[in-house]
Formats: C-alpha cells, sequence, structure tokens
C-alpha cells in the first residue's frame, strides 16, 4: 500500500486526508503545513506524523506521495521538488496558473519517471463519464453547440481570509482559474481541445482583487463545434454548474455532474436518464456558496486512479498534460480579454499585466 503525506491543511488539504480512509490504493502516511499548529491537529486527528516543511517529507523513505493541497501559485514549486526527490505527486488544481510553470511540471516528471496526477474530481461523477462515452462514440452525431457554466458567489471575507486569494501571483485568476477550472475541463474533457477563444471579464462585486469576478468567452472547438464558456463569483446566491452538450443526433444537459436532460436520437422515445428533477433541485446547494461543500466519493475515485497508475505503471486519467489543458484554455480566456483580441491555441506561454 502506497503512503501518501498530505501539504497544506487549509480548506482542502483536510478533505483530501479524509478521503485517505476510504481509499484503496493508498493511505495517509504524513501532514505537512508551514503552520506548525495545524499539522499537529490534524497529525493528532489522523494518528500520522506530523512536519512544517516539504524537504523534511521528501528525505523519508516511507513516504511515497506528495499531496499537494497548497496555494496554485505554489503547485508547480512542490510538484518539481517532488519530481526530483523521486516521488509521486497527487495536485491539486489548478496545475499551476501559468503554462509555462505547468510546462517546468510536465518536464520535471519525463525526466523523474515517476507519477503525476491531477485532481479533477469531477470527471469521476458517474454522469459526467457516461457523458463522454456516450459523445466518443458518436452518439450525439457532430458536435454543434455546447457549454458550461459556474454561475457562483463568494462573498468579500472569502477573498480577504488568507493573503492568496483574488491575487495575480498565486491565485493565478478569479472566477475561472480558482471555481470554474472543473467546469472547463469536463467541458474539454468530453467535447475536445479548443482552437480559439474570444473573451471579456470584469471584476463588478468585490474589492481589493487583482483579479476577474465574471468572466465571459465564445470558443471554436477543432471539431468545429461552437460554445460558451461562463463562470462568476459574483451571483448571489450562487447555484448549479451547468454542462450543455448537443449535437446533430442528441443533447445532454449536466446540472453539478447530474443528467437533467439526456436525449439521444439512438434511443428516441426512452425516458431521460440521471437526476431528473432531484439533480436540479440538489444543485442549488454547495459549493456554489461554500467552498468547503465538496463531496468525498469522486475525490477517492481521483486519487485511487493515480496511485493504481503508479502500481501499473501508466499514466493516470488526469495525467500532467490532462491537467495543464484548463490552465491554458483560462489563460487563452485572460489573453484575449487583456488585448481585445481573438487568441489561437495551443497558447504555452502567458503573463498576465499586473
Ligand atoms: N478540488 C477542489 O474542489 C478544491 C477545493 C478547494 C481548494 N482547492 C485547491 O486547493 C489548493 C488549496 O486551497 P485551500 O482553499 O485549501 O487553501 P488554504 O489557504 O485554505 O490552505 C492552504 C494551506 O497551505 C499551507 N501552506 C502554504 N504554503 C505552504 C508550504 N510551502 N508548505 C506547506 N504548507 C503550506 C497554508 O499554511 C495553509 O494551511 C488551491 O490550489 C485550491 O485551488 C481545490
Amino acid at each position: 500500500m502506497f503512503k501518501s503525506a498530505v501539504v497544506g491543511l487549509g480548506v482542502i488539504g483536510p478533505h483530501h486526508c479524509k478521503c485517505y480512509r476510504s481509499t484503496r490504493e493508498i493511505q495517509l502516511g504524513a501532514v505537512v503545513d508551514t503552520n506548525a499548529e495545524r499539522a499537529e491537529k490534524y497529525a493528532k486527528e489522523f494518528n500520522v506524523p506530523w512536519f512544517t516543511s516539504l524537504d523534511e517529507v521528501l528525505k523519508r523513505e516511507d513516504i511515497d506521495f506528495i499531496d499537494i493541497c497548497v496555494p496554485s501559485g505554489l503547485h508547480g514549486d512542490l510538484a518539481v521538488a517532488a519530481a526530483k526527490a523521486g516521488k509521486h505527486v497527487i495536485s491539486e488544481k489548478p496545475m499551476d496558473v501559468t503554462p509555462q510553470r505547468c510546462g517546468d511540471i510536465i518536464r520535471a516528471f519525463k525526466k523523474s519517471k515517476t507519477v503525476f496526477g491531477g485532481i479533477f474530481q469531477h470527471r469521476f461523477a458517474d454522469d459526467s463519464r457516461r457523458t463522454k462515452a456516450a459523445v466518443d462514440a458518436g452518439r450525439l452525431g457532430r458536435l454543434t453547440f455546447v457549454g458550461c457554466s459556474t454561475p457562483w458567489w463568494r462573498a468579500q471575507e472569502y477573498y480577504d481570509y488568507g493573503d492568496w486569494r483574488g491575487t495575480r501571483k498565486l491565485d493565478g485568476g478569479g472566477c475561472l482559474m480558482n471555481q470554474g477550472v472543473h467546469a472547463i475541463d469536463l467541458l474539454l474533457w468530453i467535447c475536445g481541445p479548443v482552437k480559439s477563444i474570444f473573451a471579456r471579464t470584469a471584476l463588478l462585486a468585490h474589492q481589493k482583487i487583482e483579479v476577474e469576478d465574471v468572466a465571459v468567452a465564445t470558443v471554436e472547438f477543432e471539431n468545429g463545434a461552437l460554445g460558451v464558456i461562463s463562470g462568476s463569483t459574483a451571483s448571489f446566491p450562487g447555484s448549479a454548474v451547468r454542462h450543455v452538450v448537443t449535437g446533430t443526433a442528441g443533447m445532454i444537459n449536466l446540472s453539478d455532474d447530474q443528467a437533467t436532460i439526456w436525449q439521444l436520437k439512438d434511443e428516441l422515445g426512452a425516458q431521460p436518464q440521471g437526476g431528473g428533477a432531484a439533480a436540479t433541485a440538489a444543485a442549488t446547494v454547495g459549493a456554489a456558496a461554500d467552498p468547503a461543500a465538496v463531496s468525498t466519493d469522486i475525490f477517492v475515485r481521483n486519487i485511487d486512479d493515480i496511485a493504481r497508475a503508479a502500481r501499473e505503471g501508466r499514466q493516470p486519467l488526469v495525467s500532467a498534460e490532462e491537467h495543464r489543458k484548463a490552465v491554458e484554455c483560462i489563460s487563452a480566456i485572460y489573453k484575449s480579454a487583456q488585448t481585445g483580441r481573438p487568441v489561437r491555441l495551443p497558447l504555452r506561454r502567458f503573463e498576465p499585466k499586473a
């Protein structure tokens, strides 16, 4: 059984610690936080040793995985250090905050031959996987119109807590790089690579932050489909993340990972599958307004897949190359909003203006 050290014990780190109670391939072996009080508290709760620096854990032979849960703009530094020390990595989203930092991580893991696996837990929800399988099997015909929307609310106190949220350097962006990144990853995974993007962003409801709290982008996919990506942390009280995937032979709508519309020509007449009204009702609660309201099951699947990949010597579903795609897409949105012009992908470098 692999052992993992969770690094960063703020909102999401303790959630990862809890997930290791249910994982089959890997267990918690240590906790790390620069804040000693926090590290000691969770060490007691989960009955593992605690440390205040990554370096101490990198030296330990009984730790196979470093599970990175620190502010986003530090992900690359920790991942590269772990790769150099011969450790596998599980990394929270986003992979880092610029495409070039993602490139650094990819290169480090090519050299180390250890496994890098990203967290995009929504790919592991049942209806997300069924949607991806239906599109891949051509059951929606030619994809025509697609999109995702993350209309969430974050109070000013959310950005005021901690000194990294809402900063360019460590958050990398606002409602898209931090919150909408999940929905964007799912859209790209299901609908394929993006060819070009034209976008607007704005800061409308918050003070003292360097990033956007509203963003809207039109997207052209390589397969010709057109789409809309939108996100907000300025939409009180916040509601469900929605995906619309439509084509010449079918339509699927997801609301917080559950299918609310499932109409495929090849099964016309059958009842729509998925969560239906219950999903819609459930969709108005959760992470829409509360960053700590995240479920465990899909995280457990995501973490177990990464550990299994290390054991089997293969890439996990959310490989380093896969983790980078959403960061690249969001960077293209920021570049388009900054320049007022469409941006073609791939985009391997982008320095946002201060
Ligand atoms: N997958 C999800 O649904 C999800 C949900 C929330 C957050 N996240 C991601 O998780 C990451 C952390 O977010 P959070 O909300 O938990 O942040 P947070 O500010 O609540 O916690 C970060 C913790 O990291 C510690 N830390 C900072 N630098 C460190 C270092 N060099 N070594 C060790 N510890 C260090 C801090 O002391 C703090 O305890 C972010 O990248 C965020 O985008 C993902």
